[in-house]
This record gives structure tokens, C-alpha cells and sequence, in this order.
């Protein structure tokens, strides 16, 4: 009973096209992870597995993304790691993939060596489906971001019964409310927001905080104002310096001798460019070095001394906080469940009660921004944090 109320379907009345739908028997799974990872991935990977297992289902991991089924030769102990009960136990509060996962791994783009020895990519994905039939894999659940969720899609598309769960610390994907990972990573950056308060102010100095968000601010912004920042930069916002600099002054101005910058790695100045450090064949641009940028022309600007951190990959590391491991037993088992209710091409996705199933292909290659009317954004502004503009 509790699980009928706790998961509505797609809803009927929507003008969105109606779900696949299937009857045929579930026998064996697989899942995998792709793209970068968040903390939580292990949870959901238990919670599939348990869920399934009570389903009388088989269940597989694929390593590192599909690359288990693309390179096999290159996993000695196979490419597919058999999931029972006894491998997904304690899990649950640790971070990183028991399966891995690469962000080099795009089946559609897969990055291959022409025969000049130059570095092209491949559209491998009717190999992929080969090797999932010839698996006897039955139906797949990818736990993975937007390239994750669009290659799941295109695997549909190809007659692969596969579900996806949202995975991202940016919480950039459309439809879901919240994606697993990003709390944990809003929760560590403003721990440490809070404590660079302190030496800030015993030095009176600015320190600008560079924090993971590559099209999108959710990150910044939630730990910017939780945190108390005095300024963050969103990529949402191209900012402007002067106004930065105009901030940290008042603030002198009125006592205040240190301020805290928090910007996200895809800000970028009006009129300027997003901050790439390295560009690769097959993956998505490496961004980086934004917060060094802010943080030299604000010394320059306002003759502040100003230090530097980079939180980074800090940010996916460790052990997600109950709201994330929750969260992702949540969308692990309703997974499954949605398999087991014969759907296909959708995405698990929290809705508040509810984990709702929506289609894949409204999530596939969307990027959910930060809405600049939006309540947290005024509340920013609201406490006269400045947000570059
Ligand atoms: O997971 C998304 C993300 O956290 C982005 O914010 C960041 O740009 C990217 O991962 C970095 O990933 P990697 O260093 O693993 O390529």
C-alpha cells in the first residue's frame, strides 16, 4: 500500500508521449555508472540490487560506464561483476562506485584512433546493444547525469528496456526536483564557507571559494547564501567586476574588513568566456581556473589581499549525507519497480512526496539552470549578497 502512494506514474492526462510499456519477463539486469561521480551512487546500487534480488532477478554491474561491455579484453576478471546480496553489503554511506565509471566512455562518441593515429569518435552504440543481447541482459538501470540519461535514451531507442536515476552534484537535470549527490555536496561546500570565515576575518582578507557547477549555479548559490558569502557568481550571471569590487569596498566601508566570494567554475565575465583548462576528444571541456581569475582582480581592483581555494572534486568525494542516501535507496527501488511495471525509457525522479517516472527523452540533453526570479535568488538578493550584476 505505502508503495502506491509513495510512487504516482506518469500522468496520464500529460500532452507528453505515453511511456514505452512492456510485458516481457525480467530474467537479468544490469546497471551502471556513468559520468562523474556523486556520493549516493553506492546506495542506489544496493538499493537496485535488493530490490531485484527479491524480484528473483539476476543482477550485473557493467565497469566503468559500458566500457565492461565495449573493451571486455581489458577487465582480466571480466567486465561484468555479478551483484548479490553479500557485494552491495554496507555500502550504502560510501561514496565513489563500487562498479566505476569514466567521463570518457560515450558509446555514441566513443573516443577511438583513425588510422593517421589521430583521435576521432565512434557511434559504438549497435556494438553496445549487441554485447547487452548477447549478455542475456533483459533490461538496464543507468544511474548517470544528462550524457548518461541521453545515451540511455538512444539506447531505447534502439529497443533497450532501461531506466535512468538522476545522478549529478550540480543538480543541472530537468525534471526531478532534486538529484541525488547534490546535498552532500552543498553540505561539505558550506562547511567550508563557515570556515573560511574565520581566517578571513582574522587576516581581513577576501578568500574566493571556486566550487563544482559547470552550466549551472545550484551549487554556489545554495552554499553562497547558506554559508553567508558576501558575493557569488553563477554562470547564470555574467558578472560584472566593478560590482564585485563595489561590494567588497562597502563593506570596508562600513567596518566589514574581510568578504567571502564563492564562484562557481562556469562563471564567467560579461562580454568574457568560460574558463577551460583542457579540451579532449569524446568528453566534455575541463573547466577550471575561474576562481584564481576573480581572485587576482579583485586584489588588483580593490587592493585586498586575497586568497584562493579550490573545493573541486572534494565536492563528489565521501560519504553522502542521510538526505542523499535516502534519496538514492528511494530512486533505486523505484527503478526497479518501474521495470518491473513493464516501463522503458523514463527516469526515476523525485517530486516531493512522490518519485514520479517521466519520460527520458525530456531529460536527455536539457540543462536545468537556475531560474534568476527564482525564491533563492531573491533571498540572496534580498540580504544584499551581491550576485555580480
Ligand atoms: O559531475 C559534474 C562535475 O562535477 C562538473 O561540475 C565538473 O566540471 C566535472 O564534474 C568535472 O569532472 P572530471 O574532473 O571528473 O572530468
Amino acid at each position: 500500500m505505502a508503495a502506491a502512494t509513495e510512487l504516482s506514474l506518469v500522468s496520464a492526462d500529460s500532452d507528453e508521449p505515453v511511456a514505452r510499456r512492456t510485458t516481457a519477463r525480467i530474467r537479468r539486469i544490469a546497471l551502471n555508472t556513468g559520468g562523474g561521480d556523486a556520493p549516493g551512487l553506492n546506495a542506489v546500487i544496493r538499493a537496485v540490487v535488493l530490490t531485484a534480488l527479491n524480484r528473483g532477478w539476476e543482477c550485473v554491474g557493467i565497469r566503468d560506464g559500458y566500457n565492461g561491455l565495449l573493451m571486455p579484453e581489458e577487465y582480466p576478471q571480466g567486465g561484468l561483476i555479478t551483484l548479490t546480496a553479500e557485494t552491495v553489503q554496507g555500502i550504502t554511506h560510501l561514496g565513489g562506485t563500487i562498479l566505476g565509471t569514466t567521463n570518457r566512455g560515450n558509446p555514441i562518441r566513443y573516443p577511438t584512433q583513425d588510422e593517421h593515429g589521430h583521435m576521432i569518435e565512434v557511434d559504438r552504440s549497435d556494438e553496445l546493444v549487441a554485447a547487452i543481447h548477447r549478455e542475456g541482459i533483459d533490461a538496464l538501470v543507468a544511474i548517470g547525469g544528462d550524457g548518461s540519461l541521453a545515451i540511455a535514451h538512444a539506447l531505447a531507442e534502439k529497443g533497450v528496456r532501461v531506466v535512468g536515476v538522476p545522478k549529478t552534484i550540480d543538480n543541472d537535470l530537468e525534471e526531478t526536483v532534486v538529484t541525488f549527490g547534490f546535498e552532500t555536496a552543498v553540505a561539505f561546500a558550506t562547511e567550508c564557507v563557515d570556515r573560511l570565515h574565520s581566517t578571513a576575518d582574522a587576516h581581513r582578507r577576501v578568500m574566493v571559494v571556486e566550487v563544482m557547477g559547470r552550466y549551472a549555479g545550484w551549487i554556489a548559490l545554495h552554499c553562497g547564501v547558506a554559508g553567508s558569502a558576501d558575493v557569488i557568481l553563477l554562470p547564470e550571471i555574467p558578472y560584472d567586476m566593478d560590482r564585485v569590487v563595489a561590494k567588497i569596498r562597502a563593506r570596508e566601508a562600513s567596518g566589514r574588513r574581510f568578504s567571502i566570494v564563492v564562484v562557481a567554475e562556469g562563471a564567467r565575465p560579461r562580454g568574457g568566456s568560460l574558463s577551460i583548462v583542457e579540451r579532449e576528444i569524446g568528453r566534455a571541456d575541463r573547466l577550471g581556473g575561474v576562481g584564481e581569475k576573480v581572485g587576482h582582480q579583485i586584489q588588483e581592483l580593490s587592493g585586498k589581499e586575497t586568497r584562493t581555494v579550490v573545493l573541486g572534486h572534494l565536492l563528489r568525494g565521501g560519504t553522502p549525507i542521510p538526505f542523499d542516501r535516502l534519496l538514492s535507496l528511494r530512486f533505486g527501488a523505484a527503478a526497479v519497480r518501474a521495470l518491473d511495471e513493464g516501463y522503458s525509457d523514463i527516469m526515476v525522479a523525485l517530486d516531493p512526496p512522490v518519485v514520479r517516472y517521466v519520460p527520458l527523452d525530456r531529460v536527455a540533453q536539457r540543462t536545468k539552470v537556475v531560474q534568476l526570479d527564482c525564491d533563492t535568488v531573491r533571498t540572496a538578493r534580498e540580504l544584499g549578497i551581491c550576485l555580480g550584476d
